[in-house]
């Protein structure tokens, strides 16, 4: 693992901005995966302030609430919308399709889109508890796209962007790690403090599905940028 550390959240951002903008200007961006959450904003940020060319570039993303639909303000589809790709379109974006109630179905159609576009660059935050997309504690390593009921952590964490924490969704369609770890090349974004006991597990613990981040350790090109408070525990 190769870790990045700047004082503060803005300065990493620019870092993890220079990977992108390094890869996209050599034309090895053909695929990008996306997360969603405070950590990336000021990474898309400086891509909505920047000369990149996303018109040949698809996006995949992490992950998508079950019962939202694209037009909601929560999902993570009208998020990617709003601070990206209102900005810079791209050529297609995919999302797990979070209406659909059959999950057998929209697990198997985001597994096809995923094989049909493999990633080149995964971005990733990653949760308290060590989950990556919503690949919460005890996530088989294995997993594929799956639904997922989120925990009760989860759930408080991203409270925070609703009026009514009642109104936070419960359940989720998200990549799987082994998804993930097909990624030839994944940055992970973490910032403040809050971050930095998952960071360290991340880092220097066991590889273990409790700590789902942690199969970040056996990914041959992974890269954290991390601000100083979360980098604090390493
Ligand atoms: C959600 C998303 C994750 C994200 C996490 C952390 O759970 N599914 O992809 O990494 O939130 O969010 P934040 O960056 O706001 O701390």
């Amino acid at each position: 693992m190769k870790i990045i550390t700047e004082k503060t959240a803005q300065a990493a951002s620019a870092r993890a901005f220079d990977i992108v903008n390094g890869l996209s200007k050599q034309e090895q961006l053909k695929v990008l995966g996306l997360a969603t959450g405070s950590t990336p904003l000021g990474l898309y940020k400086l891509i909505r302030e920047s000369d990149l060319d996303f018109s040949q570039c698809t996006s995949v993303n992490l992950d998508e609430y079950v019962g939202l639909k694209s037009t909601d303000p929560q999902s993570y589809h009208y998020f990617m919308q709003k601070h990206l790709f209102s900005a810079k379109p791209f050529k297609e974006s995919f999302f797990p399709d979070g209406v659909n109630p059959d999950a057998a179905a929209v697990t198997r159609e985001y597994d096809r889109v995923l094989a049909q576009h493999p990633i080149d660059l995964q971005v990733l935050g990653i949760g308290q508890n060590g989950h990556i997309g919503f690949n919460e504690p005890g996530t088989s390593f294995d997993s594929h796209t799956h639904h997922v009921a989120l925990t009760e952590s989860t759930i408080k964490a991203n409270a925070r962007f609703f009026d009514n924490p009642d109104q936070v969704p419960r359940y989720a369609y998200t990549m799987g790690i082994a998804s993930i770890m097909a990624a030839k090349r994944i940055i992970l974004l973490a910032f403040g403090k809050e971050k930095a006991a998952a960071v360290r597990q991340t880092v220097k613990g066991p590889v273990t599905p409790t700590v789902p981040a942690s199969i970040l350790q056996r990914h041959s090109d992974v890269t954290l940028v991390l601000d100083k408070a979360a980098a604090s525990r390493l």
